[in-house]
């Protein structure tokens, strides 16, 4: 007899819910069997193909009426505990969106109930899955690079600061809890971590507003209470120093992230915008002798490599219900990001570093 197929949901149908929805799409015997939002759906954007599937403005009736295996929270950062730790309680697997939690007390609360639970918990840092990060992370684990000596991450957007992008919650850090630092941000201490394979052992930081304040969709104008340009220094493990840049108010630049390490026989560089390619120097051959020419050369990752990555998180975790094992971020994952994201929100209320672990 073949398995009954697997129940999937959404809470949060927004922007990114589109990825969860086209990731799980991917996966064979998984049935859609809600959507969760506050918003009046009969008013709402078109959903097109999620047009029939039953819609709810109450995540709980949701839960209890349709039953699902697994559900993606793809709300504002504020929802993403209380709703993920409703979700557990009703006995569902989780994947969420990051930041996974507004503060790093609320992200032990959702794994501690993911723990009591017994279910998988997710955390949507999607930049694992692209090849090149992968890629890069295999060739310094086989220490292609050598002892690693430094690191270099920024990750600029632009689309804050363009007028034409109207108010919007993520400016609000009541409900965002942070700006480029937690949007950006989390994606860069993830990134930097699962690549490079180091840890970080202490950090200090800055934060600015540079755009006070914004009209929204009907012109009405509200203050920016969230940072738009963040910048801090880590000490990873080794004593490796790592410097970290993020910005949306970047004229440009529409969604730049770029993660480059030196090793004593090496350099290799990645972005986000070209997830196949791979920018490296490395060997003891070639390193041998300075070079003068400042360039790294971009090479293809192996499709032989691209072939392996494994899906994105919600799809993920899916594949690891039907019994696969499959590398994917988790919860764990989530609060140490959060942990490190507090500490350099620290050291910007100190003006002192902050130590880890
Ligand atoms: N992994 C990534 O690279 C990535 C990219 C974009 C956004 N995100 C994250 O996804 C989340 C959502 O961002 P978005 O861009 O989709 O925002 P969005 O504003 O497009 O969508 C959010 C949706 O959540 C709904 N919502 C608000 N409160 C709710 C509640 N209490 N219960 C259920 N639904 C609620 C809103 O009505 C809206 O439809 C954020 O946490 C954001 O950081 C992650």
């Amino acid at each position: 007899m073949s398995a009954p197929p697997l129940r999937y949901a959404v809470i949060g149908a927004g922007n990114i819910s589109g990825t969860h929805l086209a990731a799980i799409a991917t996966q064979p015997n998984v049935t859609l069997v809600g959507m969760s939002d506050p918003v009046d759906f009969a008013k709402w954007r078109d959903l097109g193909e999620y047009e029939s599937v039953p819609k709810f403005n109450d995540p709980e009736k949701m839960l209890i009426e349709t039953k699902p295996d697994l559900v993606s929270i793809c709300t504002p950062n504020k929802f993403h505990a209380e709703l993920s730790i409703l979700a557990l309680k009703h006995g569902v697997d989780v994947v969420c969106e990051k930041p996974m939690a507004m503060t790093l007390d609320e992200a032990q609360q959702m794994e501690a109930a993911r723990a009591e639970s017994g279910k998988l918990g997710g955390i949507n840092f999607s930049y694992r899955n692209l090849a090149s990060f992968r890629y890069a992370r295999e060739l310094i684990a086989e220490e292609e690079l050598g002892k690693l000596l430094r690191v270099q991450c920024v990750y600029l957007q632009s689309f804050l600061g363009a007028p034409a992008t109207p108010y919007a919650w993520r400016n609000n850090v009541d409900i965002a809890g942070f700006g480029a630092l937690g949007d950006l941000g989390v994606h860069m201490i993830d990134g930097v971590r699962f690549v490079s394979g180091l840890d970080y052992k202490r950090v200090v930081g800055t934060a600015q507003t540079l755009i006070k304040e914004k009209a929204d969709a009907e012109g009405k104008l509200h203050p920016i209470t969230t940072d738009t340009n963040a910048a801090w220094l880590s000490e990873l493990d080794g004593g490796v120093i790592s410097t970290f840049e993020t910005s949306q108010v970047a004229p440009g630049f529409g969604n730049f992230f770029r993660i480059e390490i030196s090793g004593e026989s090496g350099t290799l560089a990645i972005r986000s915008d070209f997830p196949e390619d791979i920018w490296l120097y490395a060997g003891k051959t070639v390193t041998r002798y300075a070079t003068w020419a400042t360039d790294l050369p971009k090479i293809k990752v192996p499709t032989g490599f691209i072939a392996t990555n494994p899906s994105v998180t919600p799809a993920g975790i899916a594949q690891t219900l039907k019994g696969d094992s499959v590398d994917f971020p988790t919860f764990a994952d989530g609060v140490h990001a959060q942990s490190v994201l507090t500490a350099i929100g620290e050291s910007m209320k100190t003006n002192a570093w902050q130590t880890l672990g």
